[in-house]
């Protein structure tokens, strides 16, 4: 029988420290809510004491997750490892992560700590972490850089003070395979005890080899891999859940392991994570892009069309590809509707946003005739996005682009309970819209990035839009879904400009 791999998902964590993929509250439930699905064992859903907003996600989400572990987390030290215990509190299962550096360059010039402070901080952290839970978590930040003898000895008094896993993370994405695997080997044999806990491998993407990594230190010993959807993470990102669980699966010739996830929910996931954050999924991303199961030569799709497994060692239906199932049309009931969103494990809060998104659903259903799973996905984070407070809302916009002439666009919005108006010129009818809109708010923002994906194919696909804007340090992510593509551009302009306009509003609730 295969042995269990845990998969510890800290897309919300990790994940959300990619420059400008930071999510809101509503954002990292919808994403829980589908990693639960996905089937991940453990969801480190952020790390409390960064911000009040991060510990009130963390709680939210440990409100309404069965199965997964939630997961936050925390300093060693007594504010963050309470900040942490009290986020996870509602959880069915709730973990503490708890990490302190352990290389010489690290205690040295960021930490200023001796290594028997280190120990000391190491194991009072566990010891506090207990009181809130009995599944706790150490890392030993920049293992890579650690030196063995001292790693062997933080260990051992971790595990004495009541760790159950150890995790092991290359933080600056140094190490490759062999040495990987090596230290594994190394730090089982010799931390007393190491059969008790489960070892953990995390590894950053700096020089490719998260994956590869990751991977060698499963074939020697770690029993849990922490990585990211899409491999979004800091820096170059982490290791790619999807890559580690089609290794495990496609090669169990070696890996004689196997683990909760179930592979149809990977693209969905992937498309969700990428429509969030805005990080668009590279065409050739093994797994999740666009090109990953495309044949393009043609000796290739002759031997597909022969024989499948002459190209392919994976089936793109496994992992969710092409499942684009035509669900309804114009003619589709409430019903219908309310099933189909069941099915795709779709919860709407209550029966008026059913009401909500079924209405978004006809007009859309009028606009375009074949309605596919993706798209009801778009309809309820339509949903989602317009639950934010709207002070600015689009209540109508005229685009005009005609060969030779300067693009203009008109926009009227409702700001504030009040209708404005504006027109203006353009490079492009987007830019011109857009610009339209600063004459209205002068937000004062920079727009960071735009990007543009289909939603489903076909020219009558709708669009979804994602606005990256950034104004006094702070960086939000806006979306906007629509068959026409300025539309949606518009409202994800204003979905990122209401995400700005809520955060002043808290930090100055007198404005
Ligand atoms: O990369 C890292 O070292 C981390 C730890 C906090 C686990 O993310
Ligand atoms: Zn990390």
């Amino acid at each position: 029988m295969s042995r269990q791999l845990i998969i510890f998902d800290t897309t919300l964590r990790d994940g959300e420290q990619s420059p400008g993929a930071s999510m809101t509250k509503e954002e990292k439930l919808r994403i829980a809510r589908q990693l639960e699905k996905l089937g991940v064992d453990v969801i480190e859903a952020g790390f409390a004491a960064a911000s009040p907003g991060d510990a009130d996600a963390i709680n939210s989400i440990a409100k309404v997750i069965e199965n997964a572990t939630i997961c936050s987390l925390a300093r060693a030290n007594e504010r963050d490892v309470r900040a942490a215990g009290e986020a996870i509190q509602p959880a069915k299962h709730g973990r503490i992560h708890t990490f302190i550096a352990t290389s010489p360059i690290h205690m040295e010039k960021k930490l200023r700590m001796s290594p028997d402070e280190v120990v000391e901080r190491a194991v009072a952290a566990v010891k506090l972490a207990l009181e809130y839970t009995d599944d706790v978590e150490f890392s030993a930040e920049d293992a890579v850089r650690s030196e063995m003898d001292f790693l062997v000895r933080v260990f051992d008094e971790v595990i004495k003070a009541g760790a159950k896993t150890l995790n092991v993370p290359d933080t600056v994405g140094y190490s490759i395979p062999f040495l990987w695997g090596d230290r594994f080997k190394q730090l089982i044999a010799r931390v007393p005890n190491s059969d008790k806990v489960i070892w953990s491998t995390h590894c950053h993407n700096d020089l490719g080899m998260a994956s590869a990594n990751s991977l060698a230190a499963v074939m020697n010993g770690a029993r849990q891999v922490e990585c990211t959807i899409n491999g979004l993470g800091e820096r170059a990102g982490n290791a790619a859940l999807e890559e580690i669980v089609m290794a495990v699966r496609t090669r169990r010739d070696i890996f004689d392991f196997d683990c909760r996830i179930d592979a149809a929910q990977i693209v969905p996931t992937s498309k969700l994570v990428s429509s969030i954050t805005g990080y668009p999924v590279q065409p050739n991303k093994a797994i999740v892009g666009a090109n990953a199961f495309a044949h393009e030569s043609g000796i290739h799709q002759d031997g597909v069309l022969k024989h499948r497994e002459t190209y392919e060692i994976m089936r793109a239906e496994d992992v969710g590809w092409g499942a684009n199932k035509m669900v309804m049309g114009k003619h589709s009931g409430r019903a219908a509707f309310r099933a189909r969103l069941q099915e795709l494990g779709i919860v709407l809060e209550n029966e008026e946003a059913v009401n909500a998104a079924f209405a978004r659903f006809k007009e859309l259903a009028d606009k375009k005739h074949e309605i596919f799973d993706e798209d009801l996905q778009a309809l309820v984070s339509e949903g989602e996005v317009q639950q934010i407070s709207e002070h600015y809302s689009l209540t109508s916009m005229r685009a005009h682009s005609e060969t030779g002439i300067l693009p203009t666009a008109l926009v009227t919005l409702t700001v504030g309970g009040l209708a404005k108006h504006a027109e203006a010129q353009g490079g492009g009818p987007v830019d011109a819209t857009f610009k339209a809109i600063e004459i209205i708010a002068s937000s004062g923002t920079e727009l960071q990035l735009y990007s543009v994906n289909n939603i489903t194919s076909g020219t009558d696909a709708q669009g979804e839009v994602t606005v990256r804007l950034s104004k006094g340090g702070r960086v939000v992510n806006g979306q906007g879904a629509d068959t026409d593509i300025v539309v949606a551009s518009a409202k994800a302009y204003l979905n990122a400009l209401n995400k700005l306009h809520s955060n002043e509003e808290k930090a100055h609730p007198q404005i």
